[in-house]
């Protein structure tokens, strides 16, 4: 069955969902996007994530092209055109095409946004191995641009660390900067050391997870001791645990980092408590 698209306010067929080649996400990444995960057919965090969008937005100057009420309405349409059960609903938003190729942004009033929007099935989402046997990272160094917390489509790097990651024979990589770990190719860093959580503080340098806020909160309410600051690789190497959190991978543990065992080499306590507590409270919370 082939995938039903949203291009600007119309559904289609994947084959005919298509973008102009001046469109400035295609030219120049200037562009916004936010994934959502699907569970059960309903959506998780959706208010994080357009809160978040909302703000990455603002932040370059681009009118939001729809209000939260009607971006609901075109995920919920999309599930359900799309019978999915389990999966992600990926958006993104560019500042549209404006007939040719220039360094300064086109007039809003005469050149609108670019809106798409896909579905990602991934039947057993939640049931994912991964967060059984826990994954093994490598360190790299953080060379992306300084405003990480705009969720911006420059994914290159990135990529390209996802890329170290698999030819170095495992599953992602941390980004360090200035001797301290900033976040994963596409996820939020925690260790774990005497029971306290550790995860670096909200800044231009991270994205803000929306994953991480409710982590933070469920945390908070289970009167488990969280401490927001940067750490360093031989930290980690330390902890007793380490993990990492995204709208995909939710709460997945970290078992290895650089090639030494976190801990006992397993996924650990507190790490997959938190899993558990996550997914519980956020399909009970899934609109
Ligand atoms: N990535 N940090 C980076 C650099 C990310 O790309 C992501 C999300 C996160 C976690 O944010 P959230 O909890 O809101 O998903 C942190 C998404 C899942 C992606 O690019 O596919």
């Amino acid at each position: 069955m082939s995938r039903i698209v949203y291009v600007n306010g119309t559904y289609l067929p994947e084959a005919e969902a298509t973008v102009s080649v001046f469109d400035r996400g295609f030219l120049m990444a200037d562009g916004v996007y936010e994934v959502t995960s699907v569970l059960d057919g309903k959506l998780i965090d959706f208010d994080g994530h357009a809160a978040r969008l909302t703000r990455s937005l603002a932040e370059l100057d681009m009118t939001p092209p729809m209000a939260r009420d009607e971006l609901l309405a075109v995920h919920r349409e999309l599930v359900a055109r799309n019978a999915i059960t389990d999966g992600m609903i990926y958006l993104q938003i560019t500042r549209g095409n404006p007939g040719d190729r220039s360094f300064t942004f086109p007039d809003p009033e005469t050149t609108p946004c670019t809106v798409v929007m896909f579905t990602q099935s991934k039947p057993g989402l939640a049931d994912d191995p991964a967060a059984k046997a826990g994954i093994r990272v490598i360190s790299i160094p953080d060379q992306r641009w300084g405003r990480r917390d705009i969720k911006t489509v420059q994914l290159l790097y990135p990529s390209m660390g996802k890329m170290a990651a698999l030819a170095a024979g495992v599953d992602d990589a941390w980004f360090v900067e200035d001797g301290k770990v900033t976040e994963g190719t596409s996820n939020n860093a925690y260790i774990v050391k005497n029971r306290k959580i550790i995860t670096r503080e909200l800044s231009s340098d991270i994205l803000h997870g929306i994953t991480r806020a409710a982590v933070l909160r469920f945390a908070a309410e289970a009167q488990m001791e969280v401490e927001e600051r940067s750490f360093t690789i031989d930290e980690a190497k330390g902890a007793d645990e380490a993990f990492i959190t995204s709208a995909s991978a939710f709460v997945t543990p970290v078992v290895e980092v650089d090639g030494a065992a976190v801990g006992d080499g397993k996924p650990g306590q507190v790490a997959t408590r938190l899993r558990e507590i996550y997914l519980e409270e956020s399909r009970k919370a899934a609109i």
